[in-house]
């Protein structure tokens, strides 16, 4: 199977995309970071735990940065409730949390697996594989591939007009990691604003009739409410799971490689993904940017994974 590394801020959809990645057997989840985002570290890092759990799995989890590299922590509570995960009620889990600190787990693996052999999948703001790589650059070479989700150019922003959450957070370190010489793919909102959880699609979580699949339509309807108020669409964008449903089913998608560059600079427009599309500049491309996603094939995916974990 294929090693990854799942970096994230869970969020009902990060907690989705770690159990599609648990379920899933061309890939060994080798571990997963948690950074501050969504809500703050201790409730990113618990949720984590809590989702891992809840997939029978065990999988080390540690905790990262709990605040971007330069600037104040902004979360998103609005979205995704006080807890992080509002929409189902899990207990206590079991599993520790890692004494590792996240960025130290990130320099290690990466330097104990074969050069080229561990991919990262990033969910949230970018902090600890940014500082990850600035404390040990020489595990930049050794990454196999980064795919993130983050962004976005055609469809604007969901945190400021120009700007999307996970890249608005921390966009010092998202030009960091842009930056780096690996090969990068983005699933940005011109993406996933076409993966909406319809009123369908969320119940064919429901009828699989087991806790997976109740407490994953739990979080989808809790999760929604907002996108649908917001864009009065049916459903919402589902979002992290696109980046593990790219690694298993990349002809779901489609995109081109092209230069994309962070806005670090201006206070209207921070954390602007400016995706040169049109290549209509001559600076280097350095990521592919995906735009779009055939839904259906992702939520069947996403279904037929997520019905295997049997909880
Ligand atoms: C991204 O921000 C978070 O709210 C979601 O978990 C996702 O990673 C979408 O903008
Ligand atoms: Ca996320």
């Amino acid at each position: 199977p294929r090693k990854i590394i799942i970096d994230s801020d869970p969020g009902q959809d990060d907690a989705v995309a770690i159990l599609l990645a648990l379920a899933s057997p061309e890939l060994e989840v080798l571990g997963i970071t948690a950074v501050a985002g969504n809500v703050p570290l201790p409730l990113t890092q618990l949720n984590a735990r809590k989702t891992v759990e809840l997939a029978g799995r065990k999988v080390p989890v540690m905790a990262g940065c709990d605040r971007p590299l330069s600037r104040v922590l902004e979360t998103a509570e609005h979205v995704h409730g006080k807890t992080g995960l509002n929409g189902a009620d899990l207990p206590e889990p079991a599993l520790p949390l890692d004494p590792r600190h996240a960025v130290d787990f990130l320099i290690d693996t990466l330097r104990a697996e074969a050069p080229g052999t561990v991919t990262l999948c990033v969910l949230g703001p970018q902090t600890n594989i940014a500082t990850a790589f600035q404390l040990a650059p020489d595990i930049v070479s050794r990454v196999q591939e980064i795919v993130l989700m983050g962004g976005g150019f055609f469809e604007g922003g969901n945190i400021t007009p120009a700007a999307e959450f996970n890249i608005y957070v921390d966009p010092e370190a998202a030009d960091i990691v842009l930056r780096c010489g690996r090969p990068i793919t983005i699933i940005p909102l011109d993406c996933t604003h076409s993966a909406l959880t319809t009123r369908a699609r969320v119940e064919r979580f429901r009828a699989m009739g087991t806790r997976v699949g109740e407490v994953t339509a739990g979080w989808l309807d809790f999760f929604e409410r907002f996108d649908v108020q917001k864009y009065g669409s049916e459903g919402g964008p589902l979002h992290d799971p696109c980046v593990i449903a790219f690694l298993l089913r990349p002809e779901l998608f489609g995109g081109r490689l092209i230069n994309v560059e962070i806005e670090t600079e201006s206070e209207l427009t921070r954390g602007m993904t400016v995706a040169d599309w049109w290549r209509v500049t001559n600076r280097p491309p350095n990521a592919t940017w995906i735009r779009e996603v055939n839904a259906e094939g992702y939520f069947a995916l996403l279904a037929e994974r997520l019905g295997t974990l049997q909880s």
